[in-house]
């Protein structure tokens, strides 16, 4: 159920508790509607507006009720040619393929990841 690509230039036009994107995992969402409801509080979202919050997201440790809540804010993907590679957190297998082949630390040492 993939939905159009939104750029990163578009997002950040988005970026007012009026008007209020925000990128979660390379996927946009609107949550203009969702400030006064969002239990970690208005100022949260308002800090990410209109650029990636996945790491603040993921550091929130939100649970599978609010990844159903999202299901109804999404607006499209962040278009490809915008996407980054992130924390190893959120992407490990690139992480490991990308950053290791320089060096002869097995993949496993590198992680920095404490959720595992
Ligand atoms: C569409 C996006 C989001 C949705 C639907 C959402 C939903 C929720 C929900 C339902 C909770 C209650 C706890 C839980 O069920 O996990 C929560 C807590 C929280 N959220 Fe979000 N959230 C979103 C985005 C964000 C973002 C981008 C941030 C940070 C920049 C954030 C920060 C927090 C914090 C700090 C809490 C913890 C509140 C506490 O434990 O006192 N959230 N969120």
């Amino acid at each position: 159920m993939s939905k159009k690509e939104i750029s990163l230039a578009t997002v950040k036009e988005h970026n007012k508790p009026e008007d209020l994107w925000v990128i979660i995992e390379d996927k946009v969402y609107d949550v203009t509607k969702f400030q006064n409801e969002h239990p970690g509080g208005e100022d949260s979202l308002i800090e990410v507006a209109g650029r990636d919050g996945t790491r603040e997201f993921l550091m929130a440790g939100h649970s599978s009720e609010a990844r159903e809540i999202m299901v109804k804010y999404y607006l499209g993907d962040l278009a490809a040619s915008d996407r980054k590679k992130k924390c190893p957190v959120s992407d490990p297998i690139t992480d490991q393929v990308d950053a290791t082949n320089a060096s002869n630390e097995p993949a496993a040492t590198k992680q920095c990841c404490i959720l595992h």
